[in-house]
């Protein structure tokens, strides 16, 4: 007898054959694992993904949107898959602000053990690191359900002891939408991010969110420009303060805006009503060559100053990378390729594995300069030559 395992509920299934459903959550197939097979680390994972992701994704050690990896191949007119727009200037330059960052090594001082633990819009979180919103993973190479996919994020962020948000995209509809299905399977334990579509849409997602019990509710501005979602029937539109202003006061949760790139926007959001303004240029996939979110985050925090509640996200791969940001002004780091490698590659185990590997090398960044708590990583733990 053989023993599986459902990789998005961890319901174990003895059976000769592989089981094609998981009784207790439905999860099909694609998403039962032998237990012999259960990855074990983040390496693993990634050796799971890269086999589903063929041609699209190589799930390298060093993801940098570069024009030697697959996803950067140029292919006018093809779908982006998980690449960035353009020549992938923005997607590049988000890996490289991040790389210019360097830390002061601190070594001296009492023994500590860091404490990563931190609030979040009311949440005690394990660690400051979110799975960030995105979605259509379904659509390569039809690896994974899109809401399974969205559930084993929803989960594995939960059961590393911290918090998902989910995305939408063209296939996502009001009535029929893989995120919110999966914010009811996790009983509401998550934050949509829904494109900026009409206002009257935007309410109804919104009311369904709060019916749900979703711990806040956002809009990813920056979507805007998504011709593909008009051409499936889901205008999206560039939203004036007062439509901020309109959402804000509708919502009954904390209103997330995101994809600010700069400080002047960043301000009027703030002066809308938003509870975080979340700087990201949406991993450089929706306008090429912008300067790197690195670069931009800490002139947004001088613009807002210490009130408001930041997150970050673009090109960060790594603790350290994380570290980084939060001493930059950042108070939350969002993580978006690699928990897409991590969920497809091995559903709720393989993104608990990867934001686990996340915190522990954050520990030690926040060890090795002596940022003792999530507090004390300012700008005072970064090189400054000047
Ligand atoms: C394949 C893919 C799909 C995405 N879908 C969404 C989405 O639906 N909504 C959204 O707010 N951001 C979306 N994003 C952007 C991410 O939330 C995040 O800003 C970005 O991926 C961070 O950069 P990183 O991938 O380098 O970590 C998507 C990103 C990727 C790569």
């Amino acid at each position: 007898m053989n023993q599986w395992s459902c990789s998005v509920c961890h319901e174990i299934l003895n059976d000769e054959e592989k089981p094609g459903i998981c009784p207790v959550c439905n999860a099909d197939d694609r998403m039962i694992i032998n237990t012999k097979q259960l990855p074990q680390t983040v390496e693993q994972v990634r050796d799971m993904a890269r086999k589903k992701l063929k041609g699209i994704c190589a799930a390298y050690p060093f993801c940098d949107g570069n024009s030697d990896k697959i996803c950067q191949r140029e292919a006018y007119g093809k779908p982006i898959g998980l690449g960035g727009v353009g020549q992938g200037r923005s997607f590049k330059a988000n890996v490289q602000s991040l790389a210019e960052v360097e830390f002061n090594m601190s070594v001296l001082g009492e023994h500590f053990e860091p404490d990563t633990s931190c609030s979040f819009l009311g949440m005690d979180l394990d660690f400051p690191v979110l799975a960030s919103s995105t979605a259509g993973a379904q659509k390569y190479n039809d690896a994974i359900d899109e809401t399974l996919f969205c559930t084993s994020v929803l989960r594995g962020a939960k059961e590393a002891g911290t918090i998902g948000l989910r995305g939408d995209t063209w296939f996502y509809t009001p009535d029929d939408n893989p995120c919110l299905k999966a914010m009811e399977a996790c009983n509401g334990y998550g934050i949509p991010i829904f494109k900026p579509r009409s206002q009257d849409v935007l309410k109804s997602l919104i009311e369904k969110a709060q019916t749900i019990g979703c711990k806040a509710v956002g809009v990813d501005l920056d979507g805007c420009g998504s011709t593909i979602m008009a051409k499936h029937g889901h205008p999206v539109f560039k939203k004036s303060s007062k439509d901020i202003e309109e959402l804000v006061k509708f919502a009954e949760l904390p209103f997330i805006a995101k994809g600010i790139m700069i400080p002047r926007e960043a301000r009027i959001c703030v002066d809308a009503g938003v509870a975080v303004i979340a700087v990201s240029n949406h991993g450089g996939r929706v306008l090429d060559s912008t300067p790197g979110v690195a670069t931009m985050l800490p002139l947004i925090r001088k613009e807002l100053g210490d009130s408001i509640t930041i997150t970050a996200d673009g090109g960060v791969r790594t603790g350290y990378d994380v570290l980084k940001m939060l001493a930059l002004g950042a108070d939350a780091v969002l993580l978006g390729r690699d928990i897409i490698r991590a969920s497809v590659g091995a559903g709720t185990l393989g993104v608990k594995l990867h934001l686990e590997h996340i915190r522990k090398t954050l520990k030690k960044a926040m060890f090795m300069t002596g940022a003792k708590n999530i507090k004390m990583a300012d700008s005072s733990i970064l090189f400054n030559n000047n």
